[in-house]
C-alpha cells in the first residue's frame, strides 16, 4: 500500500551523527506502509552542538517519535521531560515519544534484546553469559540479562569501564556479575563455563570484517553467539561459531526487536516484525551494494 503525505500525516525519525547509512527509515516505512498507518520516518543528521536545538524542534514541529543514535544518546537524556527506569540505569535512550510536547524518553536495546532472546526459545534465568564491550549496547544487554536472573562476566579493552558497568548492575540487581580484563586466558576461564556469549564491540565490523573479539578454538556447541554486529550480517565471529557447532544470531536481529518496540510505544500497535526484519535486510544489501 502507498501513502501520500498529507496535512494529517505524523512524522517519526532518527536523530545522530552520521545518519546515512540506517537502515531505520527503510524498517519503520515499510512497517507503517504494512499497517495502512499515516506516518512517515525520516533521517535527521543533526551534530552534537545542536542537539538541544533539535530536541526543542520536535516540540515545535509536534514530531510523533524518535529513536536517538550516536552519538546523541547519553546526552538527549537530560533534554526530555521524563525517563523510564531502565533508561536511567543504563544511562542512555534510544527513544523518545512525544505526547504533546511531552518528550518521554526509553531503551528499546534492553528490551529488544530481550524479545529477540524470547522469539529464538533463550531464557536468561540462570544462565552464564559472557559480555563482550562495555559501551552503550553493552550497557544495554548487560542490564537486561541481569533482570532476568543470568550471571554475567563482562570483558572490555577499557577495563575501568567493564568495572563501572559491574557496579552498577550490582547496585540494581542481586545476580552474579563480575569484571575481567580482556586477554585470552580469562575469555578462555569464562567462556568454558558460559552457556551464552555476547560481542557488543564493534570488532568485525565493516571495514574491519577480518577481524574478531574472539579466538575461534575457544568457540563450542555449549554456546549460543550473538553478535551486535550487523554489517556484515555473518561476522567472522558467527562464522567461525557456526563451524564449531555453536548456536549463532546476528546483530540484524537486535536491530530489528529494538525499532520493533519503538514503532509499538510511537503507535499503540502490534509491530509487523517480519516486515521489518525483511526491509532492515534489504536496506542493509543495497548498502552492502
Ligand atoms: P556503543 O554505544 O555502540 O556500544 P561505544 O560506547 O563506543 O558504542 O562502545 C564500543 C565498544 O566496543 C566498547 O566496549 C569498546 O571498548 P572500549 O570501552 O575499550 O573503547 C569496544 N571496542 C571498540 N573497538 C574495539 C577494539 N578494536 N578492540 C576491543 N574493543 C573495542
Amino acid at each position: 500500500m502507498n501513502l501520500e503525505i498529507n496535512g494529517k500525516t505524523k512524522l517519526c525519525g532518527l536523530m545522530g551523527d552520521p545518519v546515512e547509512h540506517s537502515v531505520s527509515p527503510a524498517m519503520h516505512n515499510a512497517a507503517f506502509r504494512a499497517l495502512g498507518l499515516d506516518y512517515a520516518y525520516l533521517p535527521f543528521h543533526v551534530r552534537r552542538e545542536d542537539l538541544a536545538t533539535a530536541i526543542a524542534g520536535v516540540r515545535a514541529f509536534n514530531i510523533r517519535g524518535l529513536n536517538i543514535t550516536i552519538p546523541h544518546k547519553i546526552e538527549a537524556m537530560g533534554l526530555l521531560d521524563e525517563t523510564d527506569r531502565p533508561a536511567r540505569q543504563i544511562g542512555a535512550v534510544n527513544v523518545v515519544v512525544n505526547d504533546c510536547g511531552r518528550l518521554s524518553g526509553f531503551n528499546t536495546d534492553a528490551e529488544g534484546f530481550l524479545s529477540m532472546l524470547t522469539e529464538h526459545g533463550i531464557e536468561p534465568q540462570g544462565k552464564n553469559v559472557v559480555v563482550l564491550g562495555a559501551g552503550g549496547a553493552a550497557r544495554a544487554i548487560c542490564f537486561a540479562l541481569a533482570s532476568r536472573g543470568a550471571a554475567l562476566t563482562i570483558l572490555n579493552r577499557t577495563a575501568a569501564r567493564a568495572r563501572a558497568c559491574v557496579k552498577d548492575i550490582a547496585k540494581a540487581f542481586s545476580t552474579q556479575v563480575n569484571a575481567l580484563d580482556l586477554n585470552r586466558e580469562n575469555m578462555a576461564y569464562a567462556l568454558q563455563k558460559a552457556g551464552m556469549l555476547v560481542n557488543a564491540t564493534s570488532v568485525g565490523m565493516l571495514p574491519d570484517s577480518g577481524a574478531t573479539p574472539v579466538d575461534s578454538d575457544l568457540l563450542g556447541p555449549h554456546l549460543t553467539v550473538v553478535d551486535i554486529v550487523y554489517n556484515p550480517r555473518q561476522s567472522r565471529l558467527l562464522k567461525e561459531a557456526s563451524k564449531a557447532g555453536a548456536k549463532i544470531i546476528n546483530g540484524l536481529e537486535m536491530l530489528t526487536w529494538q525499532g520493533a518496540l519503538a514503532f509499538e510505544r510511537w503507535t499503540g500497535l502490534q509491530p509487523p516484525i517480519d516486515v521489518m526484519r525483511r526491509a532492515a535486510s534489504a536496506a542493509l544489501r543495497q548498502h552492502e551494494k
